[in-house]
């Protein structure tokens, strides 16, 4: 029986409609007991960075939301050398024992953060206790002994170490780090030498920000190839991904990925958000000494994320989910910098008090429509 154009169109609407709900209804059920860990199980695994006050307040209802949505932990800060060995011969083991203790429970790849950096290391490692600079042999020493002793206490149960962070400065080479000026630029080596001898079967990573940057990239690739034919055991790079709405241009970021592994080496997205606000004076880096005077324009979305924003944010996240779906077979893991708005640094850098919303899920640990979107494009 013919029916009339109007019918047709009403059909088709329902039907689409239904299919829509149907479709909704099962991303939801079958996200209810599972997470996007499940969805992207075939593609890399996803992570996040848990903060102390989680693992000390035991939040049980944090703790089984991380377990469901991610597959990959990272410490926030309690590895960290002011964190995890604050004066001379003092190892501060509870929280990072409880990290590993969970990670275990729930079979999840845990990341070691970090080894050797510049910043969140006291000042007595660079002093050779009488208020002078340590030599070359001191600072190699306490290096060693550092990763010996963090390295080694969990040796065979940590998938990966963050050996070295940000050692390379933009477009100028060696950053400066007490690290470089102290021990020269071999001090990159030995890291990745004494924490291979340390724990043999730990995959070990290069991390860094603005990897993106094509002068960093080359500066890198040059490093890795030097590296390597040194014998030198870098196994992976980390990416650490704080992006923004407008920054990094994407392409240079898939040129990073597809010049990172050519080198041979995984590629691991270790710090992911994505940052909605202004950009304060045009700030794009990531070096954690930066501040900027706060001001009500650059915190215009205190009260709540305009749609017109959100919509953004939700466009960002598919973007680079569809670029690291492509990248599949190079990447190892993306790993977001926090679970919930509220916990992220996002905040409070480079402008304190402000109120961002960089991460997939809200100050109420509520899924996000980024976290639908992320989620949706695994769905067939
Ligand atoms: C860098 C570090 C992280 C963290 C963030 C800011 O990216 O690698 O450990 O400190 O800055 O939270």
């Amino acid at each position: 029986m013919a029916i009339s154009r109007r019918q047709f169109f009403l059909q088709a609407t329902a039907a689409y409609a239904a299919l829509h709900s149907i479709k909704a209804n099962a991303l939801s059920t079958a996200l209810a007991e599972t997470g996007l860990k499940d969805l992207y199980k075939d593609d890399f695994y996803l992570g996040t960075a848990i903060g102390a006050s989680k693992l000390k307040a035991g939040s049980p209802d944090f703790l089984k939301l991380v377990s469901r949505e991610f597959n990959a932990i990272t410490m926030e800060n309690d590895m960290k050398w002011e964190r995890v060995n604050p004066t001379p011969g003092q190892w501060e083991w509870d929280l990072p024992d409880k990290f590993m203790a969970f990670g275990e429970q729930h079979e999840m790849y845990r990341l070691g953060h970090v080894l050797v950096w510049h910043s969140q290391v006291p000042s007595w490692v660079f002093e050779n206790g009488k208020g002078k600079p340590a030599s070359r042999k001191e600072l190699l020493a306490r290096m060693k002994n550092h990763i010996n002793t963090l390295a080694g206490r969990y040796a065979g149960q940590m998938n990966a170490w963050d050996v070295v962070n940000e050692a390379v400065d933009e477009d100028k080479g060696w950053r400066k780090s007490p690290w470089f000026n102290i021990i020269g630029e071999d001090f990159m080596d030995y890291a990745f030498n004494f924490a291979h001898e340390t724990d043999p079967k730990a995959h070990l990573l290069y991390n860094d920000y603005n990897m993106q940057n094509p002068a960093k990239r080359e500066f890198v690739v040059d490093y890795i190839r030097k590296a390597k034919k040194r014998g030198v055991p870098i196994q992976g790079i980390g990416l650490q991904g704080h992006v923004g709405l407008g920054f990094p241009d994407i392409k240079e970021f898939e040129a990073s990925i597809e010049a990172y592994a050519a080198e041979g080496m995984r590629v691991h997205v270790t710090e992911f958000d994505v940052d909605v606000l202004p950009v304060a004076w045009e700030f794009m880096g990531a070096e954690i000494s930066t501040n900027f005077e706060y001001s009500d324009e650059l915190n215009p979305y205190a009260k709540g994320m305009p749609a017109a924003i959100e919509q953004q944010l939700n466009d960002r996240y598919v973007e680079f989910f569809k670029l690291f779906l492509k990248h599949r077979d190079k990447i190892e893991r993306i790993t977001l910098w926090g679970t919930g708005d509220g916990e992220s640094w996002k905040n409070d850098f480079p402008v304190i008090g402000r109120t961002n919303y960089p991460l997939l899920f809200d100050r109420e640990y509520k899924r996000k429509a980024c976290y639908n979107a992320v989620a949706a494009l695994k769905q067939g």
